[in-house]
Parts: structure tokens; sequence; C-alpha cells
């Protein structure tokens, strides 16, 4: 796992960015998108590369990680709506390849099952972008999810609920969700997980030095032969090899000509 440790949450939009468009500028790219806070420093970079610099997504696919049961896509609070406003309607990526799971199908289960199978037959995610919940979810896979899980129907943790009713205001927080497994994010060609925050920090430690374990989800990413962290100081502050990083990124950094 490589894990870079910005200064600021700006530059960690920046040096995620970087990542993404290096992949998208090499030819058709299949983007998976995260939703929630994290990321929305990194949607800005790209909406600004788009716009100042020619990055085009329009030759590019995105799958999204994960949707509320219950919320038509249309919904404020979708997943698929809020991926739209943070980031697929300002840039050029046609809407048409904007793939979503279908949160009110009226069977769950086979749409999460129809969505996984989509993600295969477009070849898989090249490029998955990821944040972290506090309690170690990555997409909505909560502690104890499988490792191998795949595309399924899951119960929110109370812990996740209340961190999200702050988007539901005056309406309860959907119990049931539709998440990409631990085994679907995994294959993934590229994983880049951003964090920012000192109430990330616990659960970042735990993904880059604690075990691989299902009870913090996002530690996975140790048995993912690409997938690179990249954090702000305070998501950063409890990592305990926190020098031996700073020094392999300048060195690496060095190697760049960066
Ligand atoms: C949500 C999403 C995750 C996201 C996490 C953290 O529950 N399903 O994909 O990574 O919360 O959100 P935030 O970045 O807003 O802290």
């Amino acid at each position: 796992m490589q894990v870079i440790i910005c200064e600021s949450p700006e530059q960690v939009g920046s040096r995620a960015a970087d990542i993404i468009e290096a992949r998208v500028r090499q030819g058709p790219a299949v983007l998976g998108l995260a939703t929630g806070s994290s990321p929305s420093g990194t949607y800005r970079e790209l909406i600004r590369r788009h716009r100042e610099e020619q990055l085009s997504f329009s030759d590019a696919t995105a799958f999204t990680l994960d949707e509320y049961a219950g919320l038509p896509l249309d919904h404020d609070q979708s997943y698929h709506s809020t991926i739209r406003r943070e980031f697929v309607d300002h840039v050029d990526l046609p809407l048409s390849r904007l793939l979503t799971p279908h949160g009110d199908a009226e069977d769950l289960r086979a749409e999460a099952v129809r969505y996984d199978e989509a993600i295969r037959e477009a070849g898989g995610v090249d490029i998955q972008i990821l944040g972290i919940g506090a309690n170690g979810h990555i997409g909505f896979n909560e502690p104890t999810s499988s490792l191998n899980s795949r595309t399924r129907v899951k119960t929110l943790a109370g812990a996740t609920r209340s961190d999200n009713a702050r988007f539901f205001p005056g309406g309860e927080v959907p119990q049931l969700c539709l998440t990409q497994g631990l085994g679907t994010i995994r294959e993934a060609h590229q994983a880049v997980l951003v964090a920012l925050g000192a109430n990330k920090a616990g659960a970042v430690r735990a993904m880059v030095e604690g075990p691989v374990s299902a009870f913090c989800p996002a530690s996975v990413l140790q048995l993912h032969p690409r997938a690179v962290v990249v954090l702000d100081p305070e998501a950063a502050s409890q990592l305990q090899l926190i020098d031996y990083y700073r020094r392999a990124q300048e060195l690496n950094d060095k190697l760049l000509g960066r």
C-alpha cells in the first residue's frame, strides 16, 4: 500500500486527481466513483482540469460504489444525484455511461447481481476512487463484511446512519443499501483512497497498519497490488510508521522528478 501524506486537504485533492488524470489520459477508462465528502476536493480539481486543461472524460465510463435502498435515482440524496451534482454534470462524461445501482429496484438482490455483472462486462474498473468511513467501511461494506463479498444488499451500521443523518434533515436515513462488495472493489485495477480529518485517523491506522480483517473492511486494500492512500496530516496522525511513509514518498517523488 502506498501512503502519501499531504500538507492540506487541497493537496490531497490534487495528488489524487494526478493519479486519476494519468489514467484518463491513457485512453478509455472505467472509473469507479465514490460519494461522500472525502473525494469532493478530488472531483473539484478534476473539474478544474477539465475546464482549464482539456482533461476529457468523453471516452470514460463510470460505476458508482453504492446506493441507498428505496431511493429513486432522481431523489435529492440518492448517490446517483449526488455524484451528478458533485462531478458528472460538470464534465463531459456522457450521462448514458454513468452507471449506478438502482436503489428502488423491485428485486434488490437481483439488482445487485445485475450490477456486479455489468461491471464485469465493462471489463472491470480501471481506477477506483474511495473514501473511508470512521468505522473503516469502504463503499457501504460495514465491519464484518466478507473480504470476498460481491455487490449485495447490506444493512447500514448505526454509526453510518448517524454520520449520514445530516443529509436527511427531518427524515430517516434508509436502513438498507446496495453496495459493491469487497471482492468487487478488490478487482479494480488500481485503487485510490482519500481520507481527511482527525475523525478518520483511527480507521486509517487500522486500514494501513492493522491486520487484514473484516472488522476493518478497508484493510482489504492491503491485499491490493496497486492501492494508494492519500491523507491529510490529521488523517495520518495516528500512523505508527509516519516518518517512514514520508521518507519513502520523498524518495519516490525524487525518482519521478516531482
Ligand atoms: C459513506 C459512503 C462511503 C464514504 C463514507 C465516508 O457512507 N458510502 O463511500 O467513503 O461514507 O464519507 P465521508 O467522506 O463524507 O466522510
